[in-house]
């Protein structure tokens, strides 16, 4: 593994030295004030954003990270201008089939969370196919979170549980931690331990709110878009720092 420069004072950051997070999240957010700040249309920051994804999740998928979500359309986006929505999806539709063509011989396996059921026929239909074509892969699992709710996912989780409870499968006491965990969208795989949001927004905006209880994040003020692998370099130096104690001492 090579040194990955930092830019500016930093020193280098050898990223084959540090622990990575096993599962890590990016909110990826910013693309909107990147291009208003251009005085282009919101729909060019996105497919400027696509790119950067691209980029980002190759090398994660390089430096060795297991888990990777990335969060691209949130259950409350559906609320944006029909046009920015449309052009939403046909980034979508080109990554989708791009991943077809590109990633066959790769290692990634995706996976989408989110209720898929909610996009147009032909997008669902690729989505369904790149997961079947990565699906025996055994590196880096790409979750894809696309029309994606924490809240959304845990309402779904408790109503397939209570349909348990209601035939008398389990009682309600057998509800666990571990039962909610089993009956969301990322079952089996680890916790996110760390949640990267480009753009200066402090909040969560619905992501990942079950699995991120014990969760570090990192806010960087970077738009997605001028998102590089050196923001996330610094981030992931920052990470192996971190003292998670997880309520002990
Ligand atoms: C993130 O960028 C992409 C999606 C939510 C789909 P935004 O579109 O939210 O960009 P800002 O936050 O308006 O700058
Ligand atoms: C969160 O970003 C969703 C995604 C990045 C896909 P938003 O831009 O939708 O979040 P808010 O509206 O700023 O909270
Ligand atoms: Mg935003």
């Amino acid at each position: 593994m090579g040194i990955f420069s930092n830019n500016s004072a930093d020193k280098d950051i050898d990223i084959s030295k540090i622990k990575l997070p096993e599962h890590l999240g990016i909110i990826m957010d910013g693309n909107g004030r990147w291009a208003k700040k251009r005085g282009l249309p919101r729909s060019l920051g996105h497919s400027e954003g696509a790119k950067t994804f691209r980029t980002i999740t190759r090398y994660c998928s390089d430096i060795g990270i297991k888990h990777l979500t990335m969060y691209a359309f949130s259950t409350e986006n559906w609320n944006r201008p029909i046009e920015e929505v449309s052009a939403l999806m046909k980034y979508f539709k080109d990554y989708l089939e791009e991943a077809l063509r590109d990633f066959l011989d790769d290692t990634v396996k995706v996976k989408f969370i989110g209720d898929i059921s909610a996009f147009p026929k032909e997008l669902q239909e690729l989505m369904i196919e790149n997961e079947r074509v990565s699906a025996d892969r055994t590196g880096m699992v790409l979750n894809l979170a696309m029309n994606y709710g924490g809240r959304a996912e845990l309402v779904t989780a408790f109503q397939k549980i209570a349909e348990r409870v209601a035939s008398g499968e389990i009682s309600p006491q057998d509800i666990s931690e571990k039962m909610i965990s089993d009956n969301i969208y990322t079952a089996g795989q680890p916790d996110p331990d760390f949640i990267i949001r480009p753009s200066g927004e402090y909040r969560t905006s619905n992501f990942l709110l079950w699995q991120s209880a014990y969760a570090e994040y990192y806010i960087d003020d970077v738009l997605w878009p001028d998102y590089t692998k050196e923001h996330l370099n610094k981030a992931l130096l920052e990470y192996s720092k971190r003292n998670r104690r997880f309520g002990g001492v």
